[in-house]
């Protein structure tokens, strides 16, 4: 599956948004190492709180299904282009350290970015591994 078509799968994706609140639309699709495709849309809750964004839905969705390792991941919203929260990239960064990040504004406008663009000098899992092992 090449970068356009992860695109058309996100934008799929955001149609299903369930947005009441906020109106704001959010679809995700992401193709695991394995290469098994996975799609998101967000998810508003009353309480505001529960609420689920797009990349997460998707990546939870994935992980759920035994897809521990995010290859490349495409998001789509409705501004031009929307990034994704500071939440969802700390998600990124347990289940796709080394993923391509494509922000779309449609099939034929992207940008691509690396997790460590977006969440430079960032925690993740070696952190508690390394200290867990220094305490040894
Ligand atoms: N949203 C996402 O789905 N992904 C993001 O990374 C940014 C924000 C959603 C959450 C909420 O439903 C709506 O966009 C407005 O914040």
């Amino acid at each position: 599956m090449d970068n356009k078509e992860l695109i058309k799968k996100a934008l799929e994706a955001k149609e299903k948004a369930y947005v009441p609140y906020s109106s704001y639309h959010v679809g995700a699709a992401l193709i695991t190492e394995d290469n098994e495709v996975y799609t998101g849309c967000n998810i508003e809750i009353a309480s505001y709180s529960p609420t689920l964004c797009a990349e997460r839905t998707a990546i939870f969705k994935a992980v759920s299904e035994g897809h521990l390792k995010v290859k490349t991941i495409a998001i789509v919203g409705d501004s031009s282009f929307t990034y994704p929260c500071g939440v969802c990239r700390q998600v990124i960064r347990e289940f796709g350290k080394d993923a391509k990040i494509i922000i779309a504004n449609n099939e034929d406008e992207y940008k691509e970015y690396t997790l460590d663009e977006l969440l430079p000098h960032s925690f993740g899992p070696e952190d508690l591994k390394n200290a867990n092992e220094n305490k040894k």
